[in-house]
């Protein structure tokens, strides 16, 4: 492939890229979006392997590679679960960040890579491989940790060292100073020494920035290695000269900071904060090990008078949470949906920024059981409407409604914004059990007097909520 046909080739990409994008804010255009991120994807691929850098001989190498990646790629999309996928999501972030790390190390010590500069171009290509292992190896650790944490491999307390935003100065003096002696330095085998202790360094900031962020905070950690992860990916394309791998890591890395902001302000964190890692544990006491003692008695409730509620009712919230997307409730949560309009009860679902694992995840379950998106509103949207509620249903959520987050500073979610259920005439809370959510934090919802506890799976006791109501 010439090299006008390549550059034409990833022109079309961007672009693609980008209306995919555009396609994804909204989930009506969101299966085009992904359309087209699929085709922008296969021509950038398609143009690359193509293009001249890439000898034949390189070509067994690429082809085994893909279908090696490919296989498990087609593998993983089989096996794992929706709920899982926040987990796999890190993970993939984590190999963004390994691929940064090792490029900027195979490319610092190719002889050929570093003959084509002199001079100051010999300095910034220094400096593009020096910021992106550094960029590379936290993003690596970090999504690794993430994924420990997401899985619950690792403890979702939150590690917070003595002197740990003094640890970080350190790291980060050394890293600058480290980065004079790299850039300094006559020859590979002198240079070698700085980076490596720069990429310890980075590694073990990856590990200790994701260790000391625990409660609710992890959504926003997420995007926020989303975005790490593109600017890794824009750095590996400076240093390969690939203009295509700087645009698409520029948007990753854009559009993850924009979704870090906008997680922060749902979760009234402060971004600075976050950027510098280790928030979220200052405002509350860390969750106690081990879980929470219930605090009081609750009112439990059956299916059948569930279903007399509702059917009362002239206005219902459902607030769908984690709980729905392991139950899978999603369809039987519509069935019932569509009996009770056909009744005349104004039915709407308020969706929680943070509801479940990944951001939009309810939005997504929802939508794949086809529940029109009109009644489907954001938080904001219908707070202030919980006062004129007969019935608010909440489908296996918990940290999400937490009226602690409002009422009690020394909780570790205070000062998140929370869905307001207890304001309803009746809030009808759907879970196995008293345990905990996400956070740890046990629940003062439950004890209200308004309050109604419909314990069991989720999908069980929605089918046994359907059958109720249809036999009435
Ligand atoms: P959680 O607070 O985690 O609560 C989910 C509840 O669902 C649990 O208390 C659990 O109680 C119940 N549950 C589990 N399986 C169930 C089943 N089969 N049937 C019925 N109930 C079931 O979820 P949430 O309210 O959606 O809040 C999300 C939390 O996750 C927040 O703390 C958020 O910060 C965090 N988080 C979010 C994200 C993103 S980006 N959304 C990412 C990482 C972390 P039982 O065990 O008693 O059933």
């Amino acid at each position: 492939m010439t090299a006008t046909l390549a550059t034409a080739s990833y022109v079309g990409a961007t672009i693609l890229f980008i209306l995919s994008l555009g396609g994804l804010s909204n989930p009506e255009s969101s299966r085009r979006g992904n359309l087209y991120g699929m085709i922008g994807m296969t021509i950038a691929v398609l143009a690359t392997v193509s293009g001249p850098q890439v000898t034949s001989a390189g070509y067994a190498w690429i082809i085994g590679a893909m279908v090696l990646g490919g296989s498990i790629g087609l593998y993983a999309s089989r096996v794992v679960r929706m709920t899982q996928m926040p987990e796999l999501v890190a993970l993939m972030h984590s190999l963004v960040g390994l691929a940064a790390m090792l490029v900027g190390f195979a490319n610092y010590i190719d002889p050929a890579a570093s003959a084509e500069f002199s001079g100051a171009a010999k300095s910034i290509h220094e400096m593009e491989i020096y910021i992106g292992i550094l960029i590379g190896a936290v993003t690596f650790t970090g999504s690794v940790i993430a994924f420990g944490k997401l899985s619950g491999k690792i403890g979702g307390k939150t590690l917070l060292l003595p002197g740990r935003h003094w640890m970080n100065l350190a790291g980060l003096l050394i890293v600058i100073w480290f980065g004079r002696e790299f850039l300094h330095a006559e020859s590979i085998d002198a240079g070698m020494m700085p980076l490596i202790v720069m990429t310890v360094i980075a590694l073990l900031f990856g590990i200790h920035m994701v260790m000391a962020i625990g409660g609710a905070d992890m959504p926003v950690v997420i995007s926020m290695l989303n975005s790490y992860s593109g600017w890794a990916a824009a750095a590996t394309g400076f240093m390969l000269s690939n203009d295509l791998l700087i645009v698409v890591g520029a948007l990753v890395g854009s559009s993850g900071a924009i979704l870090s902001y906008i997680m922060c302000r749902a979760m009234n964190r402060n971004f600075i904060s976050v950027i510098a890692g280790g928030f979220g544990s200052e405002g509350g006491a860390p969750a106690p090990a081990g879980g929470v003692q219930p605090a009081g008695e609750v009112n439990p409730i059956l299916a059948a008078e569930t279903a007399e509620l509702l059917r009362e009712s002239k206005n219902v919230i459902i607030v769908p949470g984690y709980g729905m997307a392991v139950a899978q409730a999603q369809h039987t949560v519509y069935e019932i949906t569509k009996v009770l309009r056909e009744k005349g009860v104004n039915v709407r679902f308020g969706i929680h920024p943070v509801a479940g694992r990944m951001p939009g995840h309810m939005n997504v379950l929802l939508a794949e059981a086809k529940v029109p998106y009109d009644i489907v509103l954001e938080m904001d949207e219908l707070n202030e409407d919980f006062p004129n509620t007969d019935v608010a249903m909440i489908i296996g959520a918990n940290d999400i409604v937490n009226p602690a987050a409002e009422e009690d500073p020394s909780s570790p979610i205070a000062g998140m914004p929370v869905l307001q259920v207890w304001k309803a005439k009746t809030s009808i809370v759907m879970k196995r059990s008293m345990a905990t959510g996400y956070a740890g934090v046990d629940n003062p919802l439950f004890y209200k007097e308004n309050n109604r506890m419909l314990f069991g799976d989720a999908k069980k006791m929605l089918d046994e909520v359907l059958v109720a109501l249809k036999s009435a």
